[in-house]
């Protein structure tokens, strides 16, 4: 493995495609310092202040995360990596957690806007009860291996899942799967129906006021699959579309090369969105369950 000062590297317990990054205490008493320059006004509110404290991470490693960082993303063999902290403290509290996680993703791309908070990032709970209109909140269900990104106009290259907070939690890990890992692969890709357009639309929470269309596979530049899909969102047109879904939907479940793991506070997930599909599973009852999530998706930088 790569070794990178102030930084533990390793591979993931269950996974050779997933790299585990833990930014040491001594690192993140620097960056803790060099973040207090900026509130979270002035993240949100002046996009050059978000390269700034990127700039602040990466001079800590002269450089070198975010070339590894790119390098892991891009790579169709790993294509994801869990980053974290050694130990939470009193100065890894949620602004710290935005910061960092706004600090990682600068170093690989821009941010989209999200339109379900107006802003470049997300941050959302998942609690007991729950009104809303997708299986996003939804905590004792299982929330479906997906793609994002699939119902809007925006390229959707990388996202990231930065667990913030969480209380009187039991299940709802996350479950993760390369399509390369996945056993009806190949068969799926080479359906011509997976190749059709299919119409995507959202519920009122996203606030996406359009419908698109798009295939469920599709090609890289090596002609290897990619894969934009997510249950809840396509309108089949017809019974084939309908069944291929189906189908589609009951093998990725099925599928018995999922990783599943257990996110600890103050880590987040970065995948490459086109060849890993990420999911959660339902949580264990309990009226006091609490949790927090910060999502940022986006674009590759040119290179
Ligand atoms: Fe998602």
């Amino acid at each position: 493995m790569i070794k990178i000062s102030g930084f533990k590297i390793s591979k993931h317990n269950s996974s050779n495609r997933i790299i585990n990054i833990q930014i040491k205490d001594k690192t993140l008493e620097k960056l803790s310092e060099k973040f207090s320059r900026f509130d979270l006004t002035a993240i949100e509110y002046k996009p050059f202040t978000r390269f700034t404290v990127a700039k602040y991470l990466d001079d800590l490693t002269n450089n070198e995360l975010s070339k590894y960082l790119n390098d892991i993303l891009r790579d169709r063999k790993t294509g994801c990596f869990i980053i974290g902290l050694e130990k939470l403290t009193s100065d890894t509290d949620d602004i710290f957690l935005v910061k960092l996680s706004t600090a990682i993703v600068h170093l690989i791309g821009l941010p989209n806007h999200d339109a379900m908070s107006g802003k470049f990032y997300a941050r959302f709970n998942v609690k007991h009860e729950d009104k809303s209109d997708s299986y996003l909140r939804k905590a004792y269900t299982n929330l479906d291996l997906h793609t994002d990104g699939t119902y809007v106009k925006d390229v959707t290259d990388w996202l990231m899942m930065t667990k913030i907070e969480e209380k009187n939690v039991k299940g709802g890990e996350s479950v993760m799967l390369h399509l390369d890992d996945w056993e009806h692969c190949r068969e799926l890709f080479n359906d011509p129906i997976g190749r059709e357009n299919f119409t995507w639309s959202s519920p009122k929470s996203k606030n996406v006021d359009y419908k698109v269309e798009h295939p469920v596979f599709f090609e890289d530049y090596n002609r290897l699959p990619q894969i934009s899909y997510i249950d809840q969102f396509p309108e089949p047109k017809n019974m084939k579309q309908g069944l291929f879904l189906q189908k589609l939907s009951d093998s990725l479940e099925g599928s018995k090369n999922k990783v599943i793991t257990k996110l600890p506070v103050g880590s987040a997930i970065v995948a490459n969105n086109y060849f890993w599909l990420h999911g959660r599973k339902p949580f264990k009852k309990n009226k006091k369950l609490f949790r927090e999530l910060l999502r940022i998706r986006g674009t590759f930088f040119k290179i």
